[in-house]
Order: C-alpha cells, then structure tokens, then sequence
C-alpha cells in the first residue's frame, strides 16, 4: 500500500524504530514524533540506511500541546497513527506513578483529541501482555480477563485500552491494540536496537551486556518456580516479526476492515521460553559463555506468561517467523556494534 502517510510516535524507540523502517520498505510515507527521552538521534539515519529513506522528524513532547498543535497544522492528511510514545520502566513506574500517568495518559489523550480535530481515524496502540498480570490460563488469549495491575505502567496500558475502546465506540476512529509480550532481538543489519539508559531492567540487553564485559554478571531471578525448569517462561518475540505486526494493522485499518472500531491481538511467538534456556541458546548460536548464576526471586515476577497468538494469524495475517537462534544472534551483533555507532 503505498502513498499513505503514517505518524509514529515514538518512531526512534527500540521497537518504534523497526517499525518506521518496516513501514517504508512496504511503501509508506513516515512521520516521526519523539522526545528524545529514551532515544538517539543517530537512528534516524539509520532508519535511513535501512530503508532508502529519511522520515521527517519532529521532537516534540507530546504532553505539549502548543507544539503538538503546531505539528497537526504542519502535517497533514496524515492516514494513521501508530503510538508508541510512553515510558516503559516497570520499576520505575512504581516509584514515579505520576511520570507514567502523565507521559502515558496524557499524551494518549492529546494524540486522540487531535485526530478528532484533524479528522484522522485510524490508530494502533502499543499495548502490552502486561494487561493480563499473572494470567488465569495459559495461553492467555485476548479473552483472558485483566488482572488487577501490578505496576503503575501495566496501569497506564490498560487505562489506554480502555480510553481507546471508549473513543472507539464513538465510532470516530478505527483503533488496534497490539499486546507484545517480551520485545527483543535487533534488525538483521545491527544497524537498530535497543538502546537501554544506564541498567537495563529486561532480560536481554542485561545479558548482552554481561556478554559484552559492561556488567560482570547476570543474576537469574529464582529457580523455584512452577516450571520445567523452575525459572520463568516468557514469550520472547523478534522486534522484526513485531515490526511486522504493525504494517499489518496499518493495512488492515487503512482497508476499513476493523470490527466495531475496536479490536485488540497478541503478538507473541506462542512458545514459552525460560530464562535458562535464553541463556543456554545465547552461549551456544553465539559461542560466548555468560557468567551467571541463580539468585532471589525478583518480586512482582509471574512464573509463566505466553500467548495464544491465533487471532493475530487469522484475523491480520500474521504470525511470527523467526526464532530463539535469530533473536540471540541479532541482540548480541547489536550489542557489539553500539559504541562504534555512539562514538
Ligand atoms: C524476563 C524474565 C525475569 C532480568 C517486562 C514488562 C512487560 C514487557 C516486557 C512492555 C523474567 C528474568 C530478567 C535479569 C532475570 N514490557 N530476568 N534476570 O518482566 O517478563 O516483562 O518487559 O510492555 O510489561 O513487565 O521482562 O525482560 O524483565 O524479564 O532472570 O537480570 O527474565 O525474572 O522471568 P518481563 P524481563
């Protein structure tokens, strides 16, 4: 589909940055908004190098509604919007509630007030398995019920279902949730990545740090759990099948073929990963040895999360295509190639 303009909020982020160079390989128009609070410049370049193409870029805080206003005059015809302007520190946010509410709500709130103005319909909203909590069944499908959330961030990804759904039965805008479960991997070239500020939080950029030499060792969060192996299952997914998903909805939404202007899917893999074999594939496809070794449980974690990702595969046509072997092999080729792209 080509010639449709998309906004992406958040575009020079870890997984915002996959997607605006996804969007343009498949022929769209790429506008990028970003604060620059958890990003760098330098991956605009990038997204071109990748692509063949510069998407425009704007930083704008989008609680600014001075400034946003400004971009929505200067932007126009704008088809649709992907968000993925948010903090997202877990721990963080349980100390700085008020950040999240402000960064997450707010700006959800001015991105949607602005689209009724400008007449835009079409949004897809990063949204997170983390709606769930610590699921009644597994495989949580989208039908699972919401769990009471455990952190302030899980607060802000339901209260933005629920605002969008709100809108959306209006029926003002088309609007797409998509609930990644746990982001990784880098785009094949190592040319975009995550870029985590000072310790990293998750589970795959503190093991290519450790890799690296930047952290002496990595703590595996308790080894008691109710588990094959006693360490906690994930649903690891490929931030390029995740790219992926979203040139999916984009299309799907620009079709008009969202039902009652709501709908919401799980991006995952389907599979249950643990910690341990995280560990085990990154030594192997890589050839390094991790120092690590088994510690405290980490409070707040599940035992096990993985998504039935069906609805995704019949209903977008998507489903993900790489595995455990590309999504150590992309962190790590990232992960060496970063001080030469920071210096
Ligand atoms: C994965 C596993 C840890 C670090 C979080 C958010 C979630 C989503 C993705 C965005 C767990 C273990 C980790 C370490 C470890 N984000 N671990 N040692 O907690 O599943 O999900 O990120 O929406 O909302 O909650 O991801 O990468 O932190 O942890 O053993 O140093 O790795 O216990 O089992 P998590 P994670």
């Amino acid at each position: 589909m080509s010639n449709k303009k998309i906004l992406v909020t958040g575009g020079l982020g870890f997984i915002g940055s996959h997607t605006s160079g996804a969007l343009i390989k498949a022929g769209f128009e790429v506008v990028i908004i970003d604060d620059l609070s958890n990003s760098q410049l330098f991956i605009l370049d990038n997204i071109k190098k990748i692509s063949g193409v510069k998407p425009a870029f704007y930083k704008i805080d989008m609680k600014e509604l001075d400034k946003l206003a400004d971009f929505f005059n200067t932007e126009k015809n704008i088809d649709a919007v992907i968000h993925f302007a948010a903090s997202k520190a877990v721990g963080e946010s349980m100390e700085k509630p008020l950040k999240y509410f402000k960064n997450n709500i707010f700006s959800l709130v001015n991105l949607l007030d602005a689209m009724e103005l400008h007449k835009i319909r079409n949004i897809v909203f990063s949204s997170s398995a983390t709606v769930y909590g610590d699921p009644e069944e597994l495989p949580a499908t989208e039908n699972t019920a919401f769990k009471p959330a455990l952190s302030a961030y899980g607060s802000t990804k339901q209260m933005g279902e629920d605002i969008l759904q709100k809108v959306a039965a209006t029926g003002k805008i088309d609007a797409i949730a998509l609930r990644y479960f746990n982001p990784v991997g880098a785009d094949s070239s190592a040319l975009l990545g995550e870029l985590p500020i000072g310790t990293p939080n998750n589970l795959m950029p503190f093991v290519t740090q450790v890799a690296a030499g930047i952290r002496e060792k990595l703590t595996v969060y308790g080894n008691d759990y109710d588990t094959p192996d006693g360490t906690c299952v994930r649903d690891y997914i490929h931030v390029t099948d995740l790219a992926a998903a979203h040139v999916k909805s984009c299309e799907r939404l620009l079709n008009s073929k969202v039902e009652n202007n709501y709908e919401a899917f799980n991006i995952g893999t389907g599979n249950g990963i643990s910690v341990l074999e995280i560990i085990e594939a990154f030594e192997k496809y890589n050839n390094v040895k991790l120092n690590y070794f088994i510690g405290e449980r980490r409070p707040g974690d599940a035992p096990s999360i993985y998504a039935d990702a069906s609805l995704a595969a019949k209903v977008l046509g998507w489903k993900a295509a790489l595995g455990l072997r590309e999504m150590v092999t992309s962190a790590w080729a990232w992960q060496k190639k970063i001080p030469e792209l920071t210096s």
